[in-house]
């Protein structure tokens, strides 16, 4: 299916879930309020890679919470969940997982380090996590694609 609706109301704050989009694995993640503060205290212009990399869209817009989550809804992360090096799928959406020294993700491949909000923080990634094209369509479900 090219687009899919997903229920998310069952994610508490803290919780993340990992649905299936068009064969890749979409990260769902219900950031805590201290994860969305930390993620905003970034200066984007530190990032190795300062572009919110948005599916299907061509604007080169800062890597800010603004531009990769959206207004109102600043605490849920939608991410494609596949490393931006080779591919593999980080760690860090289930309980117990290795998140890195950014609280979100890690990819045991070859040590890519990604923080709460998909931006590559450390190792070989070149780019932050893909952001898919999603809107909410209620208080709690998106529709993506
Ligand atoms: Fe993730 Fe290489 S595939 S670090």
């Amino acid at each position: 299916l090219s687009t899919i609706e997903v229920d998310i109301s069952p994610v508490l704050a803290g919780q993340a879930i990992t649905v299936l989009w068009r064969g890749m694995p979409i990260f769902v993640r219900n950031l805590t309020p201290e994860e969305i503060g930390k993620a905003k205290a970034v200066d984007v212009a530190d990032l190795k890679d300062p572009v919110a990399r948005l599916l299907g869209s061509t604007a080169e817009l800062p890597a800010s919470a603004a531009n990769i989550t959206k207004p109102g809804k600043e605490n849920w992360l939608i991410a494609v969940g596949i490393c931006t090096h080779l591919g593999c799928v980080p760690k860090g959406q289930s309980p117990g997982d290795p998140r890195g020294p950014y609280g979100g993700y890690f990819c045991v491949c070859h040590g890519s380090i990604y923080d709460t909000l998909g931006r590559v923080r450390g190792g070989p990634a070149p780019r932050n996590l893909d952001i898919p094209p999603y809107e909410f369509t209620g208080e709690a479900k998106i529709k993506l694609g």
